[in-house]
């Protein structure tokens, strides 16, 4: 039973002998945060929450990206006191023991995969309505649930992106930086050109669907807090920044700048936008659109706006993929390392890249991409993301008791506090999650733990040193 809670001990070198190369600095990891933050979540699933909250939506921003900058800032203090590629699957390792760390790890591997197959299908979206009408087969742009066979962009823009990782962290990242300038002039012109359209009236009523999730008469799960579970996922990839601390220069000074600079930059950022797409036009007109924010423009009669922001999303939503694609491998890396998963996969290329980790996660979730529809697969990515985030704050609030004196190169302000409304926010944003996603969490879990107790547990790496 004990060997189920051994912890790593936090002086011990977490890298443990397989060394990645260092050669980031944090503009570099603000350019890696705000490019995993800014993607299908502010671009497309504005209009699903717009749908479940009306312009309440507005509120529904806020209360995510405060609860996000809650689990953001207690992100910051774990990842600069424990500056190894695990994430919060190490964090918990070191803090709360095998077990939890194990159903971390599996919680991120369903966060980040998702997130990845999502945002490539979502990308697939926009790049499919430019091929088809060139001839490019329908039926190559979807997967069979929606009548196709596979959906083939999806397959291509992640097996790009890992391409691009494998041929090492400091190319990609410098490419990474010009992309995401791109999306930020695309949502900085939306709000340039929505904003002096903005009216009112625009905003009744309000909150037409009530506050706390609720079932409307059609079945749908409404209410400002079903809208702000599913808008999560927008404000999520500041954690990707922390799984790159071995590559990182000056962890204490770089990774706490890049973790909170690009959170609070994306909160700036999408409360903007959302306040300029729901005074511009009325929520009913744009909710559950795949494209709002070219809707919204098309609406106000700026077409070739429209068109702009469109492309701007094909060329730059990459930069999401690139962020967690990354941060994917680099989990699995730690977990192969810990002997959690098989070890041959944590063997790193002569440039300093775990080449075959990279490579094995493209190939799941570019299957997954190719074959799911997009709308299940993003609720589910929050749930795993979720977990991660309460036990990041869990495990800032056990050590500032644990160890109170230990240096910390980033302090939380108001920790108690801050931890508190992480746990509780980040519970409550999971219990808004629809009734379904919460039951596949839960499956998921327990055959993760099976695997563990099965097969994980015996060969962890750990119980040699113990
Ligand atoms: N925050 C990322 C997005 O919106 C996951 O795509």
């Amino acid at each position: 039973m004990s060997t189920l809670f051994r912890r790593k001990p936090v002086a011990i070198d977490h890298r443990g002998g397989t060394v990645l190369a260092r050669t980031l600095s944090w503009p570099h990891l603000v350019a890696l945060g705000v490019g995993a933050i800014v993607g299908t979540g502010i671009l497309t699933l504005i209009g699903v929450g717009a749908e479940r909250a009306g312009p309440a939506v507005i509120l529904s921003f806020v209360i995510a990206g405060a609860i996000c900058a809650c689990a953001a800032l207690a992100y910051a203090e774990m990842a600069t006191m424990i500056p190894a590629s695990g994430s919060a699957y190490t964090y918990s390792y070191v803090v709360l023991g095998e077990v939890i760390a194990w159903v971390i790890g599996w919680s991120l591997i369903l966060e980040y995969s998702l997130v990845v197959s999502t945002v490539a299908v979502g990308w697939s979206g926009y790049a499919s309505a430019l091929l088809t009408p060139l001839g490019f087969p329908a039926a190559l742009t979807q997967g069979p649930e929606l009548g196709g066979v596979v959906n083939l962009p999806a397959v291509f823009i992640i097996a790009v992106v890992a391409g691009l990782l494998s041929l090492g962290t400091k190319e990609s990242a410098t490419l990474n930086a010009v992309l995401v300038g791109i999306k930020l002039v695309a949502l900085a012109v939306f709000v340039a050109v929505a904003m002096p359209h903005f009216d009112a009236a625009n905003l009744e009523p309000f909150m037409p669907y009530g506050f706390a999730k609720s079932v409307s008469a059609d079945g749908g799960e409404r209410g400002v807090m079903a809208a702000a579970a599913i808008i999560f996922f927008a404000f999520y990839g500041f954690d990707a920044i922390s799984t790159a601390a071995e590559e990182t220069k000056n962890p204490g000074r770089d990774l706490s700048i890049g973790i909170v600079g690009s959170m609070l930059a994306c909160v700036v950022i999408y409360m903007g936008v959302a306040v300029a797409a729901v005074g511009a036009l009325h929520f009913t007109r744009f909710a559950d659109s795949p494209e709002p924010l070219a809707l919204i423009l098309r609406g106000i009669g700026r077409p070739g706006f429209a068109t702009f922001l469109a492309a701007s999303a094909v060329i730059a939503l990459p930069t999401v993929l690139l962020g967690f694609l990354f941060g994917q491998s680099r989990i699995f890396f730690v977990m192969a390392r810990d002997g959690l998963l098989p070890q041959a996969l944590a063997k790193v290329s002569r440039r300093g890249t775990p080449v075959r980790i990279t490579m094995l996660t493209a190939v799941l979730v570019a299957v997954i991409a190719g074959v799911m529809p997009i709308d299940a697969i993003a609720a589910l990515a929050n749930a795993g993301t979720l977990a991660a985030f309460v036990a990041v704050c869990v495990c800032m609030l056990v050590m500032r008791r644990r160890a109170p004196e230990a240096e910390r190169r980033f302090r939380t302000p108001a920790a108690p506090l801050v931890g508190a409304i992480g746990v509780l926010g980040c519970a409550y944003l999971f219990f808004s999650l629809p009734q379904r996603t919460q039951l596949y969490f839960l499956l998921w879990n327990l055959f993760g733990l099976a695997v563990y107790l099965l097969w994980g547990r015996r060969r962890a790496a750990i119980a040699a040193a113990v």
